[in-house]
């Protein structure tokens, strides 16, 4: 509420609606680079646009954006002295409102860059975790979403943030603090906390009986996972035929997403689509993230969609690796259910592309992770890449086994590499067992458990 708001209640409605009315803000985006970072060059381009282009998935407008290279580290403020003055003066001209500093500022470093430039200052960490708050759309999603923005929130809420609170308030990180939560007190903040967990928890619980329920279902999963915009939505919809929001937009998909393909033997099986990974993506949010990642991380075959048209390709397929990495997801274990797609190959000039076609050729060989070079616009490559997704989930025939009572191991090793199509318990504790495995994993049993051999019959028809 304004002072005059106060002295003239006749302005006041109209004031308030002013007030309220959306403004559009224009941005400056900054990317710094470190000088520990200094050898990186195209990538800091490459990061600038993908940081204007979160930006925009915000809704700011972008008045100017720049590289800005670091001499050093200034801790108080992150840029020197004579940077900050002449960003400040800049901001000025520009009438900027928001700066977007595309690295991870402390609070300490917000707060005096906001002090000097008199703008909202927000930080990679920020903008990512308030694209999130936007695009959630399940509940788990939000849950998750809210609970990180709170642990980002919590080392900022200091007292000092007055100096801004009339621009600020707003449920939004980009909004920060508002008054209210200025006030608000670490307990109650913790309080708030304790209670996501516990909802989370909740929703999380529902989620794994449901996941329980589809690994019952005798149907291989596949997920794909890439990099934000690097078209896994588009080819999830060219592979599933569904219509699943693809914008040219960071994070269109947030939550993952189910649904059935058909694969071209005429057999089902599930595709999920999965968050957007990004470079940095706030520590925050890799764990908050975590449950939703583990379609990725118990799917059949992990599908990698990249964007090959992209002069950043390389650099994101290194961090998609690296979070993959942070789920668990370790190189030797994943590498025998990783496949790389190399999508967008429409948008290479035609030397390029003989060139990434002849790659993929080579990498279906030994010694690679398969790759398939495909546009899920046009649909090219995508028959190859359904048939040899048929070939690599389930192609071993279903084992007939009958386990005598007390063969635990064998028992709970098949669950392991095998698929449970079936399952009879008899009386004496003998189990009976319908179960999929590869030729690898039935010599590995035969090998290991020699007393209980398996019958191989015929696979069921779908
Ligand atoms: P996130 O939700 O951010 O993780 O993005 P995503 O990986 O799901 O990407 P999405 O499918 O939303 O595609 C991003 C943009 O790339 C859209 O504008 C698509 O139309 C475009 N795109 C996807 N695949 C292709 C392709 O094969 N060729 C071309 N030219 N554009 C593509």
């Amino acid at each position: 509420m304004t002072q005059d708001f106060d002295q003239d209640p006749i302005e006041a409605p109209r004031k308030r609606f002013v007030d309220h009315a959306p403004k559009v803000q224009a941005a400056l985006v900054l990317h710094p680079v470190r000088p520990s970072a200094r050898h990186e060059g195209a990538r800091a381009e490459a990061r600038l646009e993908e940081a204007s282009g979160l930006a925009l998935a915000l809704d700011l407008v972008v008045a100017a954006s720049d590289i800005v290279v670091l001499r050093e580290v200034s801790p108080p403020t992150l840029f020197g002295r004579g940077r900050v003055e002449t960003i400040g003066k800049l901001c000025e001209e520009l009438e900027i409102d928001v700066v977007v500093v595309d690295d991870a500022l402390t609070p300490v470093q917000q707060r005096n860059l906001e002090k000097a430039w008199q703008t909202k200052v927000v930080d990679r960490t920020g903008l990512i975790l308030e694209i999130f708050a936007r695009r959630a759309r399940t509940r788990e999603g939000r849950l998750q979403v809210e609970l990180a923005r709170l642990d980002y929130e919590k080392s900022r809420l200091v007292r000092t943030w007055t100096h801004l609170e009339r621009q600020r308030g707003g449920f939004g990180v980009m909004g920060g603090p508002g008054e209210t939560q200025i006030e608000t007190d670490r307990r109650l903040l913790a309080e708030k906390i304790d209670r996501l967990k516990a909802d989370l928890e909740d929703v999380r619980r529902t989620r794994t009986l449901h996941r329980a329920a589809r690994r019952r279902t005798p149907f291989p999963t596949l997920a794909l996972v890439g990099y934000t915009n690097a078209g896994k939505s588009t080819l999830f919809n060219r592979l599933t035929e569904s219509k699943v929001e693809a914008k040219d937009m960071l994070f269109a998909t947030l939550d993952p997403t189910l649904r059935t393909l058909k694969l071209p033997d005429g057999r089902p099986a599930i595709m999920s689509d999965t968050v957007g990974f990004i470079s940095d993506l706030p520590h925050e949010l890799v764990a908050s993230f975590r449950a939703t990642l583990e379609e990725v991380e118990e799917a059949d075959l992990i599908v990698h969609v990249r964007d090959i048209a992209s002069p950043a390709s390389a650099d994101q397929a290194r961090d998609v690796e690296k979070v993959l990495a942070t789920l668990g997801v370790g190189e030797d274990e994943a590498s025998d259910r990783l496949i790389e797609v190399w999508n967008k190959v429409d948008l290479l000039n035609e030397d390029d592309r003989l060139v990434v076609d002849a790659k993929a050729h080579r990498y279906a060989g030994a010694g690679h992770i398969p790759a398939f070079a495909v546009s899920a616009v046009t649909g090219e490559g995508c028959a190859e890449l359904l048939t040899y997704l048929a070939s690599r989930v389930d192609a071993g025939a279903a084992a007939d086994i009958v386990l005598p009572a007390g063969e635990g191991q064998a028992l709970a090793w098949l669950y392991r590499p095998g698929r449970v199509m079936n399952r009879e318990d008899g009386e004496g504790g003998e189990v009976r067992l319908a179960v999929k495995l590869d030729e690898r994993a039935l010599g590995q049993f035969e090998h290991l458990f020699p007393g209980v051999p398996p019958i191989v019959a015929a696979p069921p028809a779908y």
